[in-house]
Order: C-alpha cells, then structure tokens, then sequence
C-alpha cells in the first residue's frame, strides 16, 4: 500500500514570483500546494508605496490560473527615505503584511535598499508600535566580509543592536544558513523567528563548487559549510515555532543563471514540498512536518491556520530538467532528479 501525508495546506513565507510574463509562468507553481504566501517586493522599481503594492497584489491574483485559490500577502520594500506613515497606513489597510529590509547590494535588485540601518529607526519604531512585521535579508555587505561570513557578521554587527534599541520590533530573518543564525533565534525573544528554505536544507557549497561551478545551486545568502546545514536540519524539525516554512523561490531565465555572471536564486516552487518532506522524512520528523509547513508561520503572523488539506504520496517524483514557463526555460531545484514525495493535491 502507498503510504500518504495528509497536512493542513501550508503557506509560502518568503517567495519570489515576479511580474509579466514571468509572474504569470510561475504563480501557478505556488499556487498548486501554498494557499498564501509573503511575496517579495523586489522588482524593479521596488514596491515600496501602498498603492504600487495593491497594483502589483492585483497582478499577481490576474495571474493565478484558473481554479487555483491563492492569497498573496505582500510586503513594502523599505528604503532610506520611506515613510512611517505610508508603511503603517499599508498595513492598517490590509495591503502589506510585513515590510522587507534588504541591505543595499546585498542581492538581486537590492539597489535601492537601506544604506544604514540606523537611517531607518523612525521607520522601524513605528512599525513595531503598530505590530507590522520585519522581513530581513540579513547579510552585510561590506567588500572587507567575506560572502561566507555575512550573516554571522549581520547578526553582531546589525540584528544584536538592532533589537536592543526596539525590542518590540517583529522580526523574521529570512532564509537562515548557518548555525550561528538558529542559535541567535532560538535564544532571541518570542518576536524573533526564521524562514528555512529547502536547499539550505538539502546544500552544502561543495553543491555549488565542486567539480565545476553549479550556478543552480547558486542562490543569496550563498550554502556554507555542512556544519551548517546540520544545525539548519535540526532547527526546521525540532518543534521549535520559530522555525518555519519559506522557499525564497527565485526564477531566473536559464541564460541569466548560466553566464559569466550569474544571477543568484534558485527555483524551488514546483517541488518545494516534496523537498521538504524528503528532509522529514530522513531525520524521522514526519509528524512534525504540518507544524513547520502549516501551523508555525500562521501563528507568529497572526494569521488563521488554513482549513483545506493536502496530500503527498509516498511514490517516486521524477523532476525534469528544465520547465518551459513561457516567458523563459527555468532549471528547477532537484533538476533530473528522483525525490521519494510527491504532491498529489
Ligand atoms: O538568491 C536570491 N535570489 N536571494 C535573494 O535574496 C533574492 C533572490 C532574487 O530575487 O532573485
Ligand atoms: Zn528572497
């Protein structure tokens, strides 16, 4: 008999889906087995007013292929000149559900991002005092730190201080890679919590380096050592509520990845449950996988849990090579690979 998993329907936390052509090729990848996700705001020009973020969540549901339900909830991509009050009037409406910090030049389209943290405390009290939450790309970017060490650094150099100056501030520090960040979060207060992505799960940077450069495997913040995976294995099926689900799919057309410079980001959406699960699965934490994927994010946003169900069989998933969206050829995570899940629905 084919064993099945059946969870309440779980929410994306951090995802990357787009605009154009490329928005409507990947939503229904998201839309398929997330009821909600936390979309980020970095396109190009940002969305960091109210009125470009209900634009763009008008988009997105245009986009979502027919029959699919999906609740996109967006997020105001802060700057050194945004405005308190634009951000909290965003939330108090219903149109932004958190607001993104990304360090100028941290990552893809980050260059209108904050320069100095200390440029946006106003921004960052008055979201705290109205309970709007923070997403945080949190990597230094300095040309002195090493791209393995950003978050180390970010997390002593930035997020220590930065709670200490506004410890009410709701924090969500996105896409964890190193040990160092699951121990920051765990002994943080119960305002603090983390996204794991599942190549951070599945990765280490020799994925990425060894036996050629594997731009696939190429996403920010960069893999780093197994240590650290480890830790980030443990954190994700611990229990632990402050750990939950959050791709950061990140589409790029096959030719921007595979260049002299390529982009960072990788594509996870079709498969990112089957990806999670397969992790369950081997560190015996099946039954703690509704609870990362379902209930954990919902209750630290304030969200309601979703009602509808999925299911997953336990039969083999053969991912292709490569996807034709449309608008581009995209190399999915687990590309030409066998994952033992597979997303029934
Ligand atoms: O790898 C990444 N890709 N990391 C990010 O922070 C941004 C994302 C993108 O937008 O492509
Ligand atoms: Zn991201």
């Amino acid at each position: 008999m084919t064993s099945t998993l059946t969870i309440r329907r779980p929410d994306d936390w951090h995802v990357h889906l787009r605009d154009g052509a490329m928005l409507a090729g990947v939503v229904g990848h998201t839309a398929r087995q997330f009821a909600r996700a936390i979309v980020m705001p970095n396109l190009t020009p940002p969305v960091t007013n109210v009125a470009a973020g209900a634009a763009y969540r008008e988009r997105i549901l245009a986009a979502v292929p027919e029959g699919m339900s999906f609740t996109p909830l967006m997020t105001a991509y802060l700057t050194d000149n945004s405005d308190p009050a634009e951000l909290v009037r965003g939330h108090a409406e219903g149109v932004f559900t958190a607001a993104k910090l990304y360090p100028a030049g941290a990552t893809t389209n980050s260059d209108s991002g904050v320069t100095d943290i200390r440029k946006i405390d106003r921004v960052l009290e008055a979201m705290a005092d109205a309970g709007m939450p923070l997403c945080i790309h949190g990597e230094v970017t300095h040309a002195h730190v090493d791209v393995f060490d950003r978050e180390a650094v970010f997390i002593e150099q930035i997020l220590e201080p930065l709670l200490k100056r506004i410890p009410h501030l709701r924090v969500i520090f996105e896409h964890i890679t190193t040990a160092e960040a699951v121990q920051f979060v765990e002994s943080a207060g119960d305002n603090v919590a983390a996204t794991i992505t599942p190549q951070h799960l599945h990765i280490n940077r020799n994925a990425m380096l060894v036996g050629g450069i594997r731009p696939h495997m190429y996403c920010l913040p960069v893999a780093k050592r197994e240590t650290h995976r480890l830790a980030l294995r443990k954190a994700a099926t611990s229990g632990n509520p402050k750990f939950f689900l959050g791709t950061d799919s990140a589409p790029h057309a096959r030719g921007a990845k595979e260049s002299a410079c390529g982009c960072a980001g990788i594509y996870n959406s079709p498969y990112a449950l089957e990806s999670y699960l397969t992790v369950f699965e081997d560190e015996g934490a099946l039954d703690r996988f509704e609870d990362f994927a379902s209930r954990f994010g919902p209750a630290f946003y304030g969200l309601p849990e979703n009602e509808e169900t999925v299911t997953l069989e336990r039969v083999e998933c053969e991912v292709p090579a490569s996807l034709d969206v449309g608008a581009a050829e995209l190399v999915p995570f687990h590309a030409g690979e066998t994952l033992r899940w597979r997303f029934v629905g």
